[in-house]
C-alpha cells in the first residue's frame, strides 16, 4: 500500500491503495465517483473512460498511483456552476441513451475528441468513439449528440 494525492474534478484527495489498484476502482470504491463505470476490466468497452490531462484514458487500464500527476476529471466533475457541460447538454438533448451504462464514457470520449478537434467530421467523430461500445445501440443519437456539441461555441469545455 503507498499514500499519494489524486487531483480529481479539481480537488486533491490523498489515497492510500496498493501499486496495483487500477484507477477505476479507486475512484469508484474509494472516492464514491460511481459515475464511472465497470464494464469489461480489459480496456475493450470504454465504459470506464475519464480524462487524464484532458484525454480519455480507460481507468480500468491504468494504476491509480500512475495517475497521481494528471488532472483527472470524471462525468460528476464535467458540470461547472450546476451547468451541464456542452457535451452533456447535448447528449440529454438527443436523447443519446437508453440505459446509460455506456454514456459516462462517450460523454468523455467526445469531450476529449472536442478539445483537440473542433468540427470533426462524421467519418472523424466515429472514429473517435469506436472504442466506445453501446449495447443498446443508441449509436445514431450518440452521433447526434456528438455533433450537436461540436456546434456548440464552447465544445467540450470542461476543467
Ligand atoms: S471497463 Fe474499462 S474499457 Fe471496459
Ligand atoms: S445506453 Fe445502454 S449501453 Fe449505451
Amino acid at each position: 500500500m503507498g499514500d499519494f494525492v489524486l487531483n480529481v474534478n479539481g480537488a486533491h484527495v490523498r489515497v492510500n491503495a496498493s501499486s496495483e489498484e487500477t484507477l477505476l476502482s479507486v475512484l469508484r470504491n474509494r472516492l464514491n465517483l460511481t459515475g464511472t463505470k465497470y464494464g469489461c476490466g480489459e480496456g475493450q468497452c470504454g465504459a470506464c473512460t475519464v480524462l487524464l490531462d484532458g484525454r480519455a484514458t480507460r481507468s480500468c487500464l491504468v494504476s491509480a498511483e500512475s495517475a497521481a500527476h494528471a488532472k483527472i476529471v470524471t462525468i460528476e466533475g464535467l458540470e461547472q456552476d450546476g451547468k451541464l457541460s456542452p457535451v452533456q447538454q447535448a447528449f440529454l438533448d438527443a436523447g443519446a441513451f437508453q440505459c446509460g451504462y455506456c454514456t459516462s464514457g462517450m460523454i468523455l470520449s467526445a469531450t476529449s475528441l472536442l478539445h483537440e478537434r473542433h468540427n470533426p467530421t462524421e467519418e472523424q467523430i466515429v472514429e473517435a468513439m469506436e472504442g466506445n461500445l453501446c449495447r443498446c445501440g443508441t449509436y445514431p443519437r450518440i452521433l447526434d449528440a456528438v455533433k450537436r456539441a461540436s456546434r456548440s461555441p464552447v465544445q467540450g469545455a470542461s476543467r
